[in-house]
């Protein structure tokens, strides 16, 4: 069998607000990712990944779309994307675009023009809660509510109404004819809701409840990936899918529906060998292909989740889970900044604070901004060469930027990008002539070995150096060992 590109893909995130300013008004934008496409390919991902980049309010950040088939000025023209694709396919780069169908913006047209039968609207609410603080319902001005199970500029579409679907087909067909290799299916667990909207008791992302995962949602995903296999080239689909069983997960990666969905449970596990090896376990025997990812625009980045009172040891434990990620099976996604290791910016002013979590709870929670800021390039400049010299960029950074900048990292052995570096390149000189299924072999407790053919990995997640397992030569690590023992908070790849 050929082995599809995406099953063993790096896939890097660009959160396009943060990743760099071309046009100097301090946002991110898409041809300031097209200059910065050198520096994608010498980290050695497969693909990008981009986060909505179409006319919106930015209620949520461009996760309330307005026009389904267009550019923000902000980010640039449709001219500049397709530019971009023309120079990340020239690279050898695929693109991912992300498609947000569970909701569109109050100020789309179908949403402004009152078709109300495409949206979720009620008599009477019910219970249930929006994901981001408060009540899921909005009255309007008869005296009916619509439901918004994000933000009130978020109305849910009604996906049992005929006209959606065929919309989201035909706009999956406009990104496809512009080149895109895939996309990444906001809420994907969305869209239908449970006929009679009955109250819930418990609003979490479960896999039984009648807000998420309704099981019509599989016929959707059905005919998507009909469109996705009518055009040439293995054009695929990623679900953000949260739920809390891998059995659940799986019903979305069939051979008739998506190739793939985010395994979230790798990164709300703790810093544990047996929650790691629990997680690891359950999703291959669910799922055959498989995701991992410990960080993205939605959630703390894992060194700073990582973190103890000791201030080494976010940083390295983010390494090690990264090498030992990087030896699962399947494929992998990392988010922008996590290969200059950029932690959490946990101290923003209230007043800089964008994410509407944190106004909708009255500041109680911080919200998403701490991983949002722009991402340092350079050691000068107001931005850190994120925007033009002297602009401020949309989230201040902190003066610690300045020593994570890529600038600053290149070239030095000792920096987490050249890490990143070593071992994307080690992954993609292995990673096709190695079997898909891991072998665990027997460790001492608190650390994991595991091995596939050529490659063995360890990772020590306890509190005392362990032996390594049987090798014939070290090809990797993510801290130095200490002779034949791998310390704490430590990761080694190893040829058997
Ligand atoms: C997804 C996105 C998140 C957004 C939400 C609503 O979870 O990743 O950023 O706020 O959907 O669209």
């Amino acid at each position: 069998m050929d082995i599809p590109w995406w099953r063993d893909a790096v896939v890097y995130e660009i959160y396009v607000r943060s990743f760099a300013d071309a046009s100097g008004d301090g946002v991110g934008d898409l041809p300031g990712i097209r200059e910065r496409l050198p520096y994608l390919k010498e980290l050695g991902v497969d693909a990008i990944w981009l986060t909505p980049f179409y006319p919106s309010p930015m209620a949520d950040g461009g996760y309330d779309v307005a026009d389904y088939r267009d550019v923000d000025p902000l980010f640039g023209t449709l001219g500049d994307f397709e530019a971009l694709v023309g120079d990340a396919h020239e690279v050898g780069l695929r693109v991912i675009v992300d498609i947000v169908p569970n909701h569109s913006s109050d100020r789309h047209p179908w949403f402004r023009q009152g078709l109300r039968d495409r949206y979720v609207f009620a008599d009477e609410p019910n219970n249930w809660q929006s994901t981001f603080g408060g009540p899921a319902w909005t009255r309007v001005a008869d005296g009916s509510w619509y439901l918004h199970l994000f933000a009130p500029e978020q109305p849910d579409f009604n996906w049992r109404n005929p006209a959606v679907h065929e919309e989201f087909l035909d706009i999956l067909r406009f990104w496809l004819d512009r080149g895109v290799d895939g996309f990444r299916i906001d809420v994907a667990m969305g869209l239908y809701k449970a006929e009679g909207l009955p109250d819930v008791k418990d609003q979490s992302f479960k896999s039984h409840s009648p807000v998420w995962g309704q099981p019509e949602v599989h016929g959707v995903y059905r005919a998507w990936r009909k469109v996705l296999d009518s055009y040439p080239g293995e054009r695929m689909a990623v679900g953000e899918v949260w739920t809390d069983s891998a059995g659940d997960l799986a019903r979305y990666v069939r051979p008739d529906e998506l190739q793939q969905s985010f395994n979230f449970a790798w990164l709300l596990a703790p810093w544990s060998a047996q929650a790691f090896k629990k997680v690891i376990d359950d999703t291959l025997a669910a799922v055959p292909f498989a995701t991992w990812v410990l960080s993205n625009h939605d959630v703390v980045r894992h060194r700073t989740r990582y973190a103890t009172a000791d201030p080494g040891t976010g940083l390295m434990r983010a390494k090690a889970a990264l090498l030992t990620m990087l030896a699962l099976p399947g494929s992998v996604y990392l988010y922008q900044g996590e290969e200059l290791g950029l932690p959490e910016v946990e101290d923003l002013p209230p007043e800089a604070r964008q994410d509407p979590v944190f106004a909708r709870s009255k500041g109680k929670i911080p919200g998403r901004d701490g991983c949002r800021v722009p991402l340092p390039w350079t050691t000068g400049s107001r931005s850190f060469g994120f925007s033009s010299d002297g602009v401020a960029p949309w989230l201040p950074q902190p003066a610690g930027f300045a020593e994570l900048s890529a600038e600053r990292q290149s070239g030095d052995p000792d920096s987490t990008l050249e890490f990143y570096r070593r071992a994307l390149s080690c992954r993609r000189d292995l990673v096709r002539s190695i079997p898909y299924a891991l072998e665990w072999l027997a460790s001492p407790e608190g650390a994991l070995f595991f091995t596939r053919g050529l490659l063995t990995c360890a990772i020590n997640c306890g509190t005392d150096p362990v032996r390594l397992p049987p090798h014939t030569a070290v090809l990797l690590t993510s801290g130095p060992l200490d002779g034949d023992r791998l310390p704490p908070d430590t990761a080694a790849w190893l040829s058997g």
